[in-house]
């Protein structure tokens, strides 16, 4: 038994940003939040707080982690842009886009966080929070969303705290989070491919690279391989109650995720209801998703029915979530 470890929780105010900037730059670990989702961040260029980081969320060792930087300058020092990528970057950072790129020979990011590739994933986010602490910091932070490993990303400080409560240094609480998926993934190594379906619509970024995304080899990576973005797993966003997709209608027992102003037939003997856009809004659907999927999760039903939900979108991302959520384990 190690000794009773106290997580500390502070409002986002000057202070707290001292505070986490303080505890980063010890080895600590920090949670704080993003535009997407809430992340657990660790000094990028320590390998022994990148250690501590992957301890706290149970996470497989092999599965890299994203540097988060305050802006393109700071990304030039960490990876190579090509003619794509710069595109890319100009046009959607800050923001919810992390760019899988050739690392540079002089990357400062420790070894482990990048699970030995030789490429690495960056982001520039542009939550106030996060851009503070990055701009104070003033060197990356890795930062994977701050939940169990397997569990669904927090988009409040409360899941933070329900996930890692004693296994973390400082919860920096700034509110939910605004777009509530976590970020688009692009691996520009070749053809810029989609790798992670997220908060940046796959829409958005074909009209400014004027050509369609590659797709991944493999729709699904498995679970022992050498991973090419191993959030692919297949049962890596998982609430404990199983999720049935595409209902139509809801059984007997059932709790019900509802989309739109139409809910599906039965849900009047759901054990609860949950609706994440009553007028059909994908980007309120994203928001309220993984808060959504928890307080079902709680509610002690069966199984979770999920209504049919558009792919156009953020809705990629949102039935990406699902489809994971729902894989067998
Ligand atoms: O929105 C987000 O991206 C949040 C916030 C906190 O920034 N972060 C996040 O990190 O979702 P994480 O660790 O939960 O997911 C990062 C994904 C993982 O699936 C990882 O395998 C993939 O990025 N990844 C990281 N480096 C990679 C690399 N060099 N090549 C391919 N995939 C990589
Ligand atoms: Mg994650």
């Amino acid at each position: 038994m190690t000794a009773p470890f106290v997580t500390r929780v502070s409002r986002a105010d000057a202070a707290a940003v001292g505070d986490a900037v303080r505890c980063l730059k010890a080895g600590g670990l920090v949670a704080f939040p993003t535009e997407t989702v809430y992340g657990l961040g660790a000094d990028a260029t320590d390998g022994r707080a990148i250690a501590r980081l992957y301890e706290a969320k149970g996470r497989p060792a092999f599965n890299p982690l994203i540097a988060h930087v305050a802006d393109l300058a700071a990304a030039r020092a960490l990876a190579r842009f090509e003619a794509e990528a710069e595109k890319l970057a100009e046009a959607f950072w800050p923001g919810p886009l992390t760019l899988v790129l050739p690392k540079t020979a002089g990357c400062p990011v420790a070894e482990l966080a990048t699970a030995g590739l030789d490429s690495i994933a960056v982001r520039v986010p542009h939550h106030p929070v996060a851009q503070k602490i990055l701009a104070a910091f003033g060197r990356p932070i890795v930062a994977p969303s701050a939940n169990r490993s397997g569990h669904v990303s927090p988009t409040t400080a409360a899941h933070v705290l329900a996930d890692l409560r004693g296994r973390i240094d400082l919860i920096v609480d700034g509110g939910s989070t605004p777009v509530g998926v976590e970020s688009t993934i692009i691996a520009c190594l070749d053809a810029p491919m989609l790798l992670r379906p997220g908060g940046l619509p796959r829409e958005d970024i074909e009209r400014v690279l004027k050509r369609p995304l590659a797709e991944p080899p493999t729709g699904i990576v498995p679970e022992d391989d050498a991973p090419l973005a191993p959030g692919m797993l297949a049962s890596h966003y998982a609430p404990r109650t199983r999720l049935r997709l595409d209902a139509e209608r809801v059984e007997t027992g059932e709790a019900l995720l509802a989309f739109g102003p139409t809910l599906a037939a039965g849900s009047e003997n759901a054990a609860r209801v949950l609706n994440l856009s009553q007028r059909g809004d994908l980007i309120e659907a994203a928001a309220n998703l993984f808060s959504h999927l928890r307080a079902l999760d709680a509610a002690g039903a069966k199984s979770i029915a999920v209504m049919p939900i558009p792919h156009d979108g953020l809705g990629e991302a949102i039935n990406d979530r699902l489809a994971r959520a729902a894989a067998p384990r």
